[in-house]
């Protein structure tokens, strides 16, 4: 039988699938295929559709992969008509319809489950069997993944890892990848958080070759353009949400977007899944790369799904000094 929030759920999903779509998009959250073939048709249909915006992408990833990037850009910019500030306008007007009561109801029961799980006998407590992911989460070279990428310090336009591989865990439809150890990392890393109750963590973006993040890019900008912002203004809006081409540490192969498959992106930030992944991202090699309080150092706005490789030995103690990135190499630099 439905029960009201059944019937809710069925009335707000298709349009906050519709919204998330875009926002995903804007953000960088979520990035279109190589071929840059996320249209504004796929969106449309998830508007009619009554299921979650991830069935969508399958479309997305399927759409052909000869057209060019310039005929998808047009496309696009012809297609769009909904502006970000009137699908988040959208999104926040539904969110205060949504029922609180369940969504509580459901982190605790989350809790409640991550609790009562078997008893590991891991010394960094996992749940999940992961003895064959070690030599991967805390490898011997422990130096080798602790490139820094950021605006000073950019991969240019020809970088691209010699070691890339398919990621076990993207979401339906993407066919996301990463260098190996960071690969098998996040494999362990999801793993381990579903078993502690996070059942929906999925990569929505990892390994960005230049042309994509240029296309992300401009595509962002072509759009705050259309919203009146001189392309001056445009740049430097989309450089706190979105790195420059050549500047991402997304086509380093080390960083990874994550989210539950159930929660838009403005409704992570809050979930029992986001805390979880923060929390012990650092188990896995992971750290979070773009922290709330450190938006003036790294340039970038807070972003609780972006994570980043470095291997557990630095993960470990950027995590227990609390510094991000920026600040942890030059204290490695100050410090021996
Ligand atoms: N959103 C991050 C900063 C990137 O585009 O790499
Ligand atoms: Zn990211």
């Amino acid at each position: 039988m439905k029960t009201t929030v059944d019937i809710l759920k069925a009335a707000v999903l298709p349009l906050l699938s519709a919204a998330l779509c875009v926002i995903l998009l804007s953000c960088g959250a979520v990035e279109p295929d190589a071929a840059g073939t996320e249209t504004k048709a796929a969106v449309t249909k998830a508007e009619t559709d009554e299921t979650d915006a991830l069935q969508t992408i399958p479309e997305i990833v399927t759409e052909p992969a000869t057209e060019t990037e310039e005929e998808t850009t047009e496309q696009i910019t012809t297609e769009e008509k909904t502006t970000a500030e009137e699908t988040t306008e959208q999104i926040t007007a539904e969110e205060t319809t949504a029922p609180p009561a369940t969504e509580t109801e459901t982190e605790t029961e989350k809790e409640t489950a991550a609790e009562t799980a078997d008893v590991p006998d891991d010394p960094l407590g996992f749940k999940a069997d992961l003895s064959s992911y070690e030599k991967y989460l805390d490898p011997e070279d422990k130096d080798a993944y602790l490139i820094l990428v950021n605006p000073d310090h950019p991969l240019g336009e020809t970088y691209k890892p010699a070691d890339l591989v398919y990621i076990a865990d993207s979401r339906e439809g993407r066919k996301d990848q990463l260098r190996l150890y960071a690969a098998k990392s996040l494999e362990a890393f999801i793993k381990e958080a579903r078993a502690n109750g996070c059942k929906r963590i999925t990569s929505v973006s990892a390994y960005r070759p230049y042309n994509t993040q240029k296309y992300i890019f401009d595509t962002d900008v072509e759009k705050l353009m259309q919203q009146g912002y001189s392309k001056e203004e445009a740049t430097a809006i989309e450089r706190k949400d979105t790195a420059y081409p050549g500047e991402s540490e997304h086509q380093s192969g080390l960083a990874v977007d994550v989210l539950d498959d159930d929660s838009s992106l403005y409704e992570f930030e809050s979930t029992y899944e986001a805390r979880w992944l923060a929390e012990n991202a650092w188990k896995f090699g992971f750290i979070l790369r773009y922290p709330k309080d450190k938006e003036e150092i790294t340039t970038y706005v807070y972003e609780p799904w972006h994570f980043r490789y470095v291997g557990r030995y630095h993960a470990k103690r950027i995590y227990d000094m609390g510094m991000c990135l920026e600040e942890y190499t030059e204290y490695l630099a100050n410090n021996g």
